[in-house]
């Protein structure tokens, strides 16, 4: 069986690729010097239907060509890790990693680098097909997560973001974070990135019809996810519809194994029409009587409209033994178990400043453990095999 094919009519590289292989990494090679790059579907037949874990594209495969046989493998081979052999130039990483491809090789590497890289490509293959068999029994669609509260300031960026970077490492280039606080969102801020592309693009017509299109426009983070950052100014956010919001969420999960999506504070049309799509809400509140309240009338109206999503995860944030309130309070009051509590927290203020998510940096904080316990809520293996916990009792 072919483990790994290589796309090359270079010999002396494919001779260094069989000796990193010879090193030690199990399977087999298959070389092809050249594969019609509008006739991808020729390889998948001179593979007689193998699936293999690994492709390399290059050296000396036009750089266009590489591309758009890798935009194709995305799609058609999402768990397959395409590595691209050619100069990792800062502007081409962008649009590589646009197209699907996951890493990046020099075509002078000696064998004992190609050796590691191939080793990371095949573990990354491995996490990748373990998530998507275990999502299937539900649909081929994706989660989406929404993150709400119906006051402001309680944390939803804070914990939209970290959910997203959590995410990454459970299904590397698999997540997509998308700001719908259309007027004033701060995704882009909380992950420092500089969007070229926002919804806007995001909901035009061209992508709306054509999600290779749609993908385009997203961001790639350095933590393995891509970002789909807030409008520039609030005039261009009055232009988006609720309707726009429903197809572009419906794309996305049909092309990423998650979707996190943070909100405007309140419950704006956007909100609910993104509420509409998710298979998970997260509902946030503070450990202040405002936004508890605010938050018990907020699921009250919902469940009247009967728009709650099957699966509810709440959040205490900025949770504080000194506050006056005791999680029971809360939960009396909301009427619903708090799933999980994370502590005030300097470092969480700081990252937010920084633009680093707390779990991006590894850093070790009180705030971290309950992150974390959100973001397993969402890993497949956890979820097949905790249901009976998903609304466990927590502790401040
Ligand atoms: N657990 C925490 N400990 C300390 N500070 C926190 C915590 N969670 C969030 N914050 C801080 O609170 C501020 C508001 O957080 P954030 O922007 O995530 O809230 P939000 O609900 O998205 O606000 P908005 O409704 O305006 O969008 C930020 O400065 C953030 O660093
Ligand atoms: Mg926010």
């Amino acid at each position: 069986m072919s483990r790994f094919v290589l796309i090359s009519p270079n010999t002396d590289f494919d001779a260094r690729v069989r000796q990193a292989l010879a090193g030690g990494l199990p399977g087999g090679l298959q070389t092809f010097a050249f594969v019609n790059p509008a006739n991808p579907a020729e390889l998948f037949a001179n593979l007689n239907q193998e699936r293999p874990e690994v492709l390399i594209l290059g050296p000396d495969v036009p750089v266009e060509d590489a591309l758009r046989l890798a935009t194709v493998f995305d799609v058609q081979l999402p768990e397959l890790s395409v590595i691209l052999v050619g100069e990792a130039d800062p502007n081409f990483v962008l649009l590589a990693m646009r197209a699907g491809i996951r890493d990046i090789l020099s075509p002078a590497a000696d064998p004992a680098q190609i050796r590691v890289l191939l080793e990371r490509a095949c573990q990354s293959f491995t996490t990748r097909s373990r998530t998507s068999v275990a999502k299937q029994p539900d649909s081929a669609r994706g989660l989406v997560i929404g993150v709400f509260s119906p006051k402001g300031g309680v944390g939803k960026t804070t914990i939209a973001t970290n959910i997203a970077i959590g995410l990454g490492r459970v299904a590397p280039m698999g997540v997509v974070i998308v700001d719908l606080d259309l007027q004033f969102g701060d995704v882009a801020s909380g992950l420092y990135l500089n969007p070229e592309h926002t919804v806007t693009d995001a909901v035009s017509s061209s992508a709306s019809q054509d999600s290779l299109v749609l993908k385009a426009f997203l961001t790639v983070h350095p933590g393995n996810i891509y970002a789909l950052c807030a409008p520039r100014t609030p005039e261009e956010a009055d232009d988006i519809t609720p309707q726009q919001v429903t197809r572009l969420l419906e794309q996305l999960a049909e092309q990423f194994q998650y979707v996190v999506v943070d909100t405007a504070p309140g419950l704006p049309e956007v909100g609910l029409a993104a509420l509409e799509q998710c298979t998970d809400a997260v509902w946030v509140t503070a450990m202040d009587v405002p936004s508890i309240r605010g938050l018990r009338s907020g699921l009250e109206i919902l469940r009247r409209l009967d728009l709650l999503p099957e699966t509810r995860h709440v959040v205490l944030n900025m949770a504080d033994s000194k506050s006056g309130l005791s999680v029971q309070d809360v939960e009396a009051t909301i009427g619903a178990p708090v799933d999980v509590s994370i502590p005030r927290s300097k470092a969480v203020a700081f990252s937010t400043n920084r633009g680093v998510p707390v779990l991006q940096d590894g850093r070790k904080d009180p705030a971290v453990k309950g992150l974390k316990q959100l973001v397993d809520r969402f890993d497949p293996a956890w979820r097949a095999t905790a249901q009976k916990k998903l609304h466990r009792r927590v502790v401040v």
